[in-house]
């Protein structure tokens, strides 16, 4: 295993040292005071963090278990989803309604491009029986950030749910909960929070979670409302929950309020136009369209001709890890995530070996 690599990666991301050194704690049992106390102070914050007075639930699992739950509990048996599709992971989520036995209506944009609101509108015209709207915060593929508030405000004038994977926006973008009435939203420890994987994190509604109540078929392990209530009445989890991850992101959600919500969203979107601007100074194209470029990860066009995980191997042996491209625009793109531990010297150190990577490429 090469320890030594500076991660530029679309996640597991590297993670912030202050929690790598709190995880290394003996464990304790998830009925203990002890946890009980960890699992009710790290809910808070996250309620804090996303502007939220809803439910906030910890989940032992990656952020697809969400994804999945918010289908199996708040989508009736064959009902209608309308899933917008900008990119890779939301493909994801119309294969997770079908997988499920529910209807995917899919609202599909061309890559590189946010929801288009005006077909937004158009698709909510045409289907009135669909139940719920999904939308990617942040296509990892493409590395474009969607106008979430834009696109709540008018699934909300349609009076349908509406289900977000924040996955790689959680702790990077701004998301507020309760203003922008969203339904369920959901994220993943290993992104932008700079914690390693295995913890999911969701906000619910009032609305969500009544329906989960009363959702017949929906298994489980991830049965949100019986999620709610045991923690409600033991400050706990169902089943064992990743205790240590738990741990990780208590400590990080307490260096956000220490440094302040919307300071820690600009680090993450300053970080990320250093990369832009380097990017475009090597003379490379970027992948998303202008003004909805992600604060957590930049997808860039290969020069003509060169695939993309030449890009990623060369990179590799300078000691950067970075992302190759992801589904269908595989080839042609490779990817620089910048969540996690980096640091501004890291980005220009990274920059630099790109440079040289790009130029001895172009001249083989
Ligand atoms: C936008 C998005 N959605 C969903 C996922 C899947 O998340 P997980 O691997 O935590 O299940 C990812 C992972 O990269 C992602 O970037």
């Amino acid at each position: 295993m090469n320890q030594s690599l500076k991660l530029f990666t679309a996640g597991p991301v590297a993670c912030f040292p202050e929690v790598l050194e709190a995880m290394k704690t003996q464990m304790f049992s998830h009925r203990s005071r002890e946890y009980q106390e960890l699992h009710m102070e790290t809910i808070e914050l996250l309620s804090w963090f996303l502007e939220t007075r809803k439910t906030i639930l910890l989940f032992p699992s990656s952020g697809t278990g969400v994804m999945e739950a918010s289908i199996r509990n708040a989508v009736s048996h064959g009902g209608k989803v309308l899933v917008t599709i900008i990119g890779a992971f939301g493909e994801r989520y119309a294969e997770v309604v079908e997988a499920n036995g529910r209807t995917a209506i899919k609202l599909e944009f061309k890559w590189g491009e946010p929801v288009d609101l005006d077909r937004l509108k158009e698709a909510l015209d045409l289907n009135p029986d669909i139940e719920a709207v999904a939308v990617t915060h942040n296509e990892t593929s493409t590395g474009v950030l969607n106008p979430l508030k834009d696109i709540a405000k008018i699934v909300k004038k349609y009076d349908k749910l509406l289900f977000v994977d924040a996955v790689s926006s959680m702790g990077a973008a701004d998301i507020k909960f309760d203003e922008w009435k969203i339904d369920i939203v959901f994220s993943s420890s290993q992104k932008a929070f700079g914690v390693p994987p295995g913890l999911a994190m969701a906000a619910l509604s009032d609305e969500a979670l009544e329906l989960s109540r009363n959702m017949s078929g929906k298994g489980w392990y991830f049965d949100l409302y019986k999620y709610y209530k045991v923690q409600l009445e033991k400050k706990s989890t169902p089943s064992t929950p990743p205790i240590p991850q738990i741990i990780g992101l208590n400590v990080i959600l307490k260096k956000i309020r220490d440094m302040g919500k919307y300071n820690w969203l600009d680090m993450y979107r300053r970080r990320s136009e250093r990369i832009r601007d380097g990017v475009r100074e090597i003379g490379l194209r970027l992948f998303a369209k202008e003004g909805f470029e992600s604060p957590t990860i930049t997808t860039i066009y290969s020069p003509e001709g060169v695939d993309g995980s030449i890009i990623y191997e060369e990179m590799r042996k300078r000691g950067f890890e970075l992302a190759k491209g992801y589904g269908r625009i595989k080839k042609i793109t490779f990817r620089i995530g910048n969540m996690g531990d980096i640091k501004d010297e890291d980005i220009d150190e990274m920059l630099k070996n790109l440079r040289e990577v790009i130029e001895e490429l172009k001249s083989r």
